[in-house]
């Protein structure tokens, strides 16, 4: 059984008292009871500020990168221990704008992911084809790709310790969405790589979520698919409203 992950992706967005505004109002708004994991994911300079408040609410903390070492002349990095000690229980890495905008190379990816299970941090690792490359039929080429090089080397004990994103590019920020069926397509074959990759045991509890303009119109048909186990959310959860609104609907 996958419990559905419900994700928050801030990117730089908010200030600490908007992030306190939002953690306080999202209390309010959530039902007493969920079977949904909720995870807001804000800006380093938020995330012990935040700690507290959203544990109250049910939530937990999650960042949006790292560093792979534990320490040392590396500066403006942080590390995996870093984020535990700030009580992040998860970690996003390879989001396609850190890709695409910073360059985070797969090698860069594969470092972290592997720093991340170290230290046992859940990382939340984004994969996902562009538009081009989805017109040109090379998605599942793409995203083969992009998984083998991210988990090269990397043992797996316990399907819970990763979760995959799968963010097509062009439907990130765009309001355009994937199809239901598109997504189920593309986490069905993620799932694939990670039965072959780890087996079925471990392939079944990796939680596979998909982002990309996911908000309360479009969150319960992405909820319907087998394959499909929760979401990354960028827009709409920066709006305690509407990320209440879909955990409800999940
Ligand atoms: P949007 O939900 O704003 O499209 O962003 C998706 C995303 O990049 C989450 O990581």
């Amino acid at each position: 059984m996958r419990i559905p992950l419900i994700a928050g992706n801030w990117k730089m967005n908010k200030t600490i008292g908007e992030a306190r505004a939002f953690a306080r109002e999202l209390h309010s708004l959530l039902p007493d009871h969920t079977a949904v994991q909720m995870l807001v994911c804000p800006p380093f300079t938020m995330l012990y500020e935040l700690h507290g408040l959203l544990a109250e609410a049910g939530i937990q903390l999650g960042a949006q990168d790292l560093f792979w070492e534990d320490n040392g002349p590396y500066t403006g990095e942080i590390s995996a221990a870093m984020l535990i000690d700030t009580g992040c229980s998860h970690v996003i890495i390879g989001h396609s704008e850190r890709r695409q905008v910073i360059g985070e190379t797969d090698a860069a990816v594969n470092k972290k992911l592997t720093a991340a299970c170290r230290v046992g941090i859940i990382p939340i690792l984004c994969i996902g084809e562009t538009l081009e490359e989805r017109k040109a039929g090379q998605a599942e080429k793409i995203v083969s790709k992009q998984m083998d090089l991210a988990l090269q080397g990397l043992a797996l004990e316990q399907g819970e310790k990763l979760v995959i994103a799968y963010e097509p590019i062009w439907a990130i920020g765009t309001g355009i969405n994937a199809s239901g069926q598109d997504a189920q397509q593309m986490s069905r074959f993620i799932r694939q790589l990670l039965v072959n990759k780890y087996g079925p045991a471990i392939a079944g509890s990796v939680r596979v979520l998909y982002g990309g303009s996911v908000k309360e119109d479009n969150i319960e048909e992405f909820m319907q698919q087998e394959d499909i186990d929760g979401a990354l959310i960028g827009g709409a959860s920066l709006n305690a409203a509407s990320y209440a609104n879909i955990v409800r609907l999940v």
